[in-house]
């Protein structure tokens, strides 16, 4: 025998050997709730569509395209912020926390998008920005020039004279968080740009306010909120300075990460904020009834941090915390295992009886196409799609849209524009945030203005959902259309999740319920074909069907397949079914 024959011999006892590992049992109550194992989309209302031909996305624009996410097979959506803004910070920067923003449209056409969404059984998902507000909000006006009630709405405080602060906290898109006002002689604290101070939520009456927010929405019939920027709601009362980073050497003073966030970021108090906010919405079903007001929250935190927003163990706080891990744990150049990795702290870490969820991107994230190569963006699609629980889709992953360009000039984001220009490239969110790319017309069919607010992506004329949805073709659409699909059956909800590497860059996983058809999902992401065979997974025998496939494949449904040995192109995902040997 060959020394090679024996390799061979021994690699596949080997792998026969092999198991793959158990990493979530199915739950049955995985559905009783409508948004336990729904696809949440996410509208970036400045670049969905725009309806007026004024260059940005707006409320009309969204009413019109409500259609496409029923074709697309969405069922929920979230959007960033559409109240009344000066828009420094996209929206983020709140002068009205009640009303719409005039770019966006009026209240009633907001009435008309919630009860036209409704009625297509699409639920509605509003940004909740509690940390801070618009240096325009009336609060702020009010809390500076120390009006009676209003003195401490946001942190403020002596510094050392006017031109030095109170300490040397920096802020999340760098340089100093103290801003100094001479009316009142103080520095107010603001953890993103000078015109977003920070609330001051040991204030009652500030978490009071907040509140009354929520309970404003609520009372508009929306379904639940997006939390914004939970880690930094609440400081350090002692306001002393933070510490250099341990690799600060990296960084230039400036910047955020020179510093070891010990006092500005997760607070416990922060945590708690959420079980307040839970009470306030399950309060607010236990009085007036109808579904679940779900609520979300976003956090880029430690594991165990983000575990206990969903709760203490007594208490209840988000009904998920969007799960990042998987965007920020892996490159393009990931293995397997690389992947895997995220998919199990997660699972093995979130408390039980609690519902995962999955996010690719979003608007502060480079496009996922971009990221982890626009040839994997089915697999990961796929990948998030299938897992158990709720996945969540930043409108034009659908798509495998791509970073758009826009230069230093054209830039509209603060956390890049406040830098010098040679770190724009690393710093803007701007290439994640163009235009949603509908079609081959002017400006991707977003609008019929002559300058869009952020120029359109180049690539719209090769890539759009125009040309993605045409019969027959192979697209990041159709491929979305399917998931969107397959993920409603039982197995993908209720089943267990055995996960493996088959090869360095090949994963696996099998979704597999009781007397139901086991389904495997397999993901090349490498850029070399792999023989791989499906025995780890003992329920997966004989011959697979082939369900679904990545646009790249030359796989169709409906194939047969060796269990055994599958060859998978490079960047290739399918989804097989091996039938139930359980009868039930
Ligand atoms: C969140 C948002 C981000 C915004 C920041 C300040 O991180 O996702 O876009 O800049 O909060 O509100
Ligand atoms: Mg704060």
């Amino acid at each position: 025998m060959s020394v090679l024959k024996i390799v061979i011999l021994f690699t596949s006892l080997l792998h026969s050997l092999i198991e793959a590992e158990v990493i979530y049992n199915g739950s049955s109550t995985a559905k009783d709730d409508w948004w336990k194992h729904t696809a949440f989309y996410q509208i970036y209302p400045r670049s969905f569509k725009d309806s007026d031909g004024d260059g940005l996305g707006d409320l009309n624009g969204i009413i019109s395209k409500l259609q496409y996410l029923v074709d697309a097979g969405i069922t929920a959506t979230w959007l960033s912020p559409i109240f009344k803004s000066p828009g420094v910070d996209a929206g983020y920067d709140i002068s009205d926390f009640r009303d719409i923003d005039e770019k966006f449209g009026t209240m009633s056409d907001f009435d008309r998008l919630l009860k036209a969404a409704h009625d297509l059984g699409i639920k509605v998902i509003l940004d909740f920005v509690p940390n801070h507000t618009s240096d325009q909000h009336v609060w702020f006006q009010l809390s500076k020039n120390r009006t009676k009630g209003y003195e401490d709405y946001f942190i403020w405080k002596k510094g050392y004279n006017s031109t030095t602060p109170p300490n040397n906290w920096v802020t999340r898109f760098g340089y100093s968080a103290w801003e100094y006002v001479a009316e009142r002689d103080e520095f107010y604290y603001h953890q993103f740009t000078t015109s977003q101070p920070d609330l001051d939520f040991r204030n009652p009456k500030v978490v009071q306010e907040m509140n009354d927010v929520l309970t404003f929405w609520l009372d508009k019939g929306v379904d639940g909120f997006r939390i914004d920027a939970i880690p930094f709601i609440f400081e350090h009362p002692d306001f002393k300075d933070e510490p250099l980073a341990d690799d600060y050497q990296n960084y230039k003073p400036y910047e955020y990460k020179y510093l070891k966030h010990i006092y500005v970021r997760d607070q416990p108090e922060s945590i708690d904020m959420i079980y307040q906010w839970r009470e306030v919405v399950d309060n607010y079903q236990k009085q007036k009834g109808g579904d679940t007001r779900v609520l979300m929250s976003e956090a880029y935190s430690r594991v165990n941090i983000i575990m206990q927003h969903y709760s203490n163990g007594t208490v209840e706080g988000a009904h998920f915390p969007f799960n990042f891990f998987v965007v920020t744990d892996t490159r393009y150049n990931s293995t397997a295992n690389e992947i895997i990795s995220p998919i199990k702290k997660w699972l093995q870490n979130m408390p039980s009886g609690h519902v995962a969820n999955w996010v690719l991107g979003n608007h502060d994230r480079d496009r996922v196409a971009t990221r982890l190569g626009v040839e994997n963006a089915d697999g990961y699609n796929m990948l998030i799609a299938l897992l158990p629980g709720v996945a969540v889709t930043y409108y034009g992953e659908e798509i495998g849209m791509e970073n758009g360009a826009v230069t230093w000039e054209e830039g509209q984001d603060p956390k890049a524009c406040i830098g010098p220009k040679e770190d724009y490239l690393r710093t803007t969110r701007d290439f994640e945030r163009t235009p949603f790319q509908w079609d081959s017309t002017v400006n991707a069919g977003f609008s019929t203005a002559n300058k869009t607010w952020l120029p359109v992506s180049s690539q719209y004329k090769t890539n759009n959902l125009e040309l993605q949805s045409k019969d027959g073709v192979k697209s990041h659409f159709h491929v979305y259309q399917g998931l969107m699909k397959l993920r409603k059956e039982d197995s993908f909800v209720f089943g267990n999740l055995n996960i493996e590497a088959l090869d360095t860059y090949v994963l696996a996983f099998t979704r597999e319920l009781v007397g139901n058809d086991t389904y495997a999902f397999i993901f090349n992401k490498g850029n070399y074909s792999s023989t791989v065979s499906l025995s780890p997974f003992k329920s997966v025998t004989g011959n697979v069907t082939v369900v679904l496939t990545s646009s790249n494949s030359t796989r169709n449904a409906g194939d047969t397949l060796p269990s055994g040995r599958i060859t998978m192109d490079a960047h290739e995902a399918i989804v097989v079914k091996s039938p139930s040997n359980v009868s039930v």
